[in-house]
């Protein structure tokens, strides 16, 4: 049976990687983000996969539960992607701005677990790495783990998951980390500049964790959904890429494969660079469950990195 999904937040990283990978689809997909697409973006996907990409957005806000229930009534939605989320991890720091956060990162997720509970449909939804951090650990963290996040970010997404498994919804929740891609702003694209403006450059080699290129995790969920493979497999699920860096080592792949190699780039401690917010210093997603699944293969971090990067450039 061909069903109608529903993607929010869709001119975000992960939503206009999800329109790259659902091209073709059997299923119908409606895209739908609070703002109009970007126009960079927009050239972006032409660049990346033809004129017959679908750029269209249908407006929707996702912290409006009856303009939701409305989306969902009227094009018999039966599967909802949320890409949707406050991701500013800095200026979510900011006391005036928590209840917008939380907004965002939990009520809205709720809003949509409602919905698709109302009609029996399956909300799949992205988590992160931030949810844990606040106890040292130097193992992969696996789904089980107590979430214990040093942030505002961090403990409003972990609220949001929360929401989504009290309303006993189907859900897929997928904890993902240090996501990039060749929309929008991200670590990638920073760096590039970087790496191609300044003679020297400090990053730090004190936090590590997994990079995640945003169009191999949409690949991820499309495959699951296209195959019907959640079916009784509802649950959270950790994805990432396969290895581990530090953003040091990322820069210096980064710099790599953009050829930009006259930048002198060195490492250097977390405390050079003071933030508003305490990053977990150990952040690995173990991936074993999704992997077991699934049957899903995970591609190794530098592979990924290189194609996004020639992307880009
Ligand atoms: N980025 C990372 O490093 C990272 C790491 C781990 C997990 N994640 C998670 O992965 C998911 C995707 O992240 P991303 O980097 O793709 O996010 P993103 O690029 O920031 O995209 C989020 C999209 O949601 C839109 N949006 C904001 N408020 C909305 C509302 N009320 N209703 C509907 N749409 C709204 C945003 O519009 P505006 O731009 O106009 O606000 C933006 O287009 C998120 O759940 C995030 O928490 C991200």
């Amino acid at each position: 049976m061909i069903m109608n999904i529903l993607v929010t937040g869709a001119n975000g990283q992960l939503g206009n990687e999800m329109r790259i990978v659902t091209k073709g689809a059997k299923d119908k997909y409606i895209f739908t983000d609070i703002c109009d697409e970007h126009p960079e973006s927009i050239e972006m996907l032409h660049k990346l996969d033809g004129d017959d990409i679908d750029t269209s957005t249908t407006k929707l806000d996702i912290t409006n539960l009856d303009a939701i229930r409305k989306m969902v009534k009227v094009n018999d939605v039966k599967v909802v992607v949320n890409c949707a989320a406050w991701t500013n991890v800095d200026g979510a720091e900011d006391p005036e701005k928590y209840d917008l956060v939380e907004l965002l990162n939990a009520k809205a997720p709720e809003n949509l677990a409602i919905a698709m509970k109302e009609v029996g449909g399956l909300l799949v939804h992205i988590s992160t790495d931030y949810v844990f951090g606040g106890d040292p650990y130097n193992t992969p963290c696996k789904e089980d783990q107590k979430g214990t996040p040093t942030g505002v970010y961090g403990l409003t997404k972990l609220h949001g998951e929360q929401n989504i498994q009290n309303t006993g919804v189907d859900h897929l929740i997928f904890r993902t980390a240090w996501l990039y891609s060749e929309f929008g702003k991200n670590f990638v694209k920073t760096m590039l500049k970087l790496t191609a403006t300044k003679p020297q450059l400090k990053v730090v080699f004190d936090q590590v964790g997994t990079p995640t290129y945003a169009y191999d995790l949409a690949k991820a969920i499309f495959e699951i959904i296209e195959q019907r493979k959640y079916e009784r497999k509802t649950g959270i699920y950790h994805y990432s890429n396969e290895g581990v860096c530090s953003w040091f080592d990322f820069t210096k792949m980064i710099a790599e494969y953009s050829g930009q190699i006259a930048c002198d780039i060195q490492p250097c401690h977390s405390d050079e660079f003071p933030s508003p917010v305490k990053r977990p210093f150990f952040s690995v997603l173990d991936k074993t469950k999704v992997k077991d699944a699934y049957g899903i293969k995970i591609p190794y971090w530098t592979f990924s990195l290189k194609k996004c990067v020639i992307n880009i450039k």
